[in-house]
This record gives C-alpha cells, structure tokens and sequence, in this order.
C-alpha cells in the first residue's frame, strides 16, 4: 500500500465519534480534529477578503450622490476635493500578492495605483499602463471594473501577476510581452480613457534599453524613447482625457538631478497640457546613510507624480 500518510502520526485524545465535531465546543483548538485535517490535507483556507473593500471610494452611491455633470468618475464632491489635494502620504495594506510584488524593485501598491483610477476613470473605462511590471495597475482595474491593457518587457514580471490573479481568483486583464513604444500598432485611436504611466529608473537602463549606457548617453536616450512614447500616447487617449506619470528625482555624483522638469517638457512636447503633480511620499522607502557624518545627501522617498491632459 502507498504510504500517502504517516499513521504513527495520528493520536486520539478525545473518545467521541468524530460526526459530533462539528457542533463541539473544543473544535477549534482540537489536537485530533487539527491533526486528521492536516494529514489529509484538509486545512481551511483562510477566508480571502473582499479586495474591493479596501480601495478608496468604490462604495455604492446613492442617488444623487455623485453630480449629474460628473462625466470623469463616481465620486462625490468631498471625495473630488479630496483627491485634489497634491500631497499623497498614505500607507496602503500590504496584500494582495504583496510578497511576490515586492521581487520587483519598483512595484507599486494597486491601492496607491487604485486612487488615480478611482479620480480619472468610472467604471468599464479602459486604463493602460505601459510599464506594467508586476500589473499593479492591472489589478486595480480589476477589482474595480475598469478594462485595462499593459506592456511589460520581461516575463518574470509578466508570471507574477499571472499568479496574483490565479491565487486571488481576479480576472486578468490583458498583459502584453513587448515594448510599450509601439502601444499604437496594438490599441486603436482614441480607445483609451486613462494612462497611468509607471517609467523605469534613468539610472537602470537594463530594465528599458536591454544593455548598460552611462551619464549623458543614457539620459539622452531615455528621453527621446519618452518622448515618442507620449505621442503614441496621445494618439490612443481619447480627447480630454488624462495621463498621469510617475517621476523621481535623483541624487547623482554629488548631486541632485533635477528629472521631473524634463518629463513635463517631453509631456508637452506631445502635445499634451501639463495639468498639475502628486507628490507621493513612499513611507516604506529604507534611509540610508549616504552622507552621514559629513555631509547631506538626501533619501529621496518621494515620486512626483505629474498630470496631464490631452485637450485637443
Ligand atoms: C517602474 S516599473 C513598473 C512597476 C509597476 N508599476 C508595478 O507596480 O509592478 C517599470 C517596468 O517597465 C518595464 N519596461 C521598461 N521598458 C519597457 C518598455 N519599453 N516596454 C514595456 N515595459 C518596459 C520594466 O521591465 C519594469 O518592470
């Protein structure tokens, strides 16, 4: 007989017969009930929460609620004047597949991610994320109801989200392998009602070129793979419409490189209408001393977080 388990393994302490379980009082901390259910495999799975709960403004509104003249999303105007703030300091639960998420050096959490589509997008609206990573934004599309597409290089990433969804029983969202630069060859004219835009480091050209170029020759290029970027972006946003775009400041060869200007100049040289920026404090961002006991050099834990529209 195949040795499935391990009989020496099971123990009885309680002399009741085992269909008078379910109503005892002792169930659930039971030696014997524990044991025969981990013997045959048989642990309850903890319950899996309801994702949706936890993004902000998703509730159910009632009548009258939301302005009739609202045609951008379902929120009301407390909520609008909230998200008009530009500070963003809030932390954000770590679930939702956060272990494997947090293999990526840059993901994001999907409620961070949730806030800007729960601003710029209702329901069955059609989000894009060219940088997708692990599909944060993805994710939150989904349990949101919005459509949405992504683009991703690599496939590590691509298989993480893939077992996000698996694992959480979310439905996919579409997740394309290749480079976001030619998005349009993909997604049709002004079928885009949100672009939630999440750019790799300047400073990690693995991640966007394939090869490693330094200083100048990596900024130059980083630029101009943005900008045709933008305009291929702008083909496929419908008019008045928003695009919003995580950017970082660096600290580099002792100083600090000033990036966000240059993402508003290759933003509005598409064409698009810089509408204001985010800053978003990363709270679990680890300090380290770089300059310490001499001289300051700052931790940079914040992305500035730049809007845009395209008003045609
Ligand atoms: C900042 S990360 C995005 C992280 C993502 N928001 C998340 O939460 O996981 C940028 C991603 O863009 C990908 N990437 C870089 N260049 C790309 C390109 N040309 N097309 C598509 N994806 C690209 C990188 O592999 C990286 O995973």
């Amino acid at each position: 007989m195949g040795k499935d388990f391990d009989f020496e393994e099971i123990s009885f302490y309680c002399r009741s017969p085992i269909f008078m379980c379910p109503d005892c009082s002792h169930a659930p901390r039971c030696r014997d009930l524990l044991n025969l259910l981990r013997i045959f495999k048989l642990e309850e799975k903890p319950p899996e929460p309801d994702y949706r709960k936890l993004f902000p403004w998703t509730r159910p509104r009632p009548e009258g609620e939301v302005d009739p003249n609202n045609k951008l999303n379902e929120l009301g105007s407390g909520e609008w004047l909230k998200f008009t703030r530009t500070v963003l300091t809030e932390t954000f639960p770590k679930t939702l597949g956060h272990e494997l998420r947090r293999k990526h050096p840059e993901y994001k959490s999907p409620f961070l991610l949730g806030q800007l589509l729960a601003f710029f997008t209702k329901e069955r609206d059609m989000v894009l994320d060219p940088f997708a990573g692990t599909g944060s934004a993805l994710l939150a599309a989904a349990l949101m109801n919005r459509e949405a597409v992504g683009f991703e290089l690599f496939k590590k990433w691509i298989d993480i989200y893939y077992e996000i969804c698996k694992s959480h029983e979310i439905p996919r969202r579409k997740l394309v392998q290749g480079d976001c630069v030619h998005l349009s060859r993909y997604l049709p004219a002004e079928s885009v009602d949100f672009i939630l835009m999440d750019p790799p480091g300047i400073l990690k050209p693995m991640e966007w070129l394939g090869k490693d170029v330094k200083g100048e020759q990596a900024f130059d290029l980083f630029f101009s793979m943005l900008e045709e970027l933008f305009v291929n972006c702008r083909k496929v946003l419908r008019n008045k419409k928003y695009l919003a775009v995580f950017t970082r400041n660096l600290y580099q060869e002792g100083s600090y490189v000033y990036i966000t200007p240059h993402f508003a100049a290759a933003g509005q040289q598409a064409g698009f209408v810089l509408k204001g920026e985010k800053i978003w404090e990363n709270t679990a961002e680890k300090l380290r001393p770089y300059g310490y006991p001499h001289t300051y050099v700052p931790n940079v834990v914040h992305y500035n977080i730049l809007i845009f529209q395209k008003n045609a």
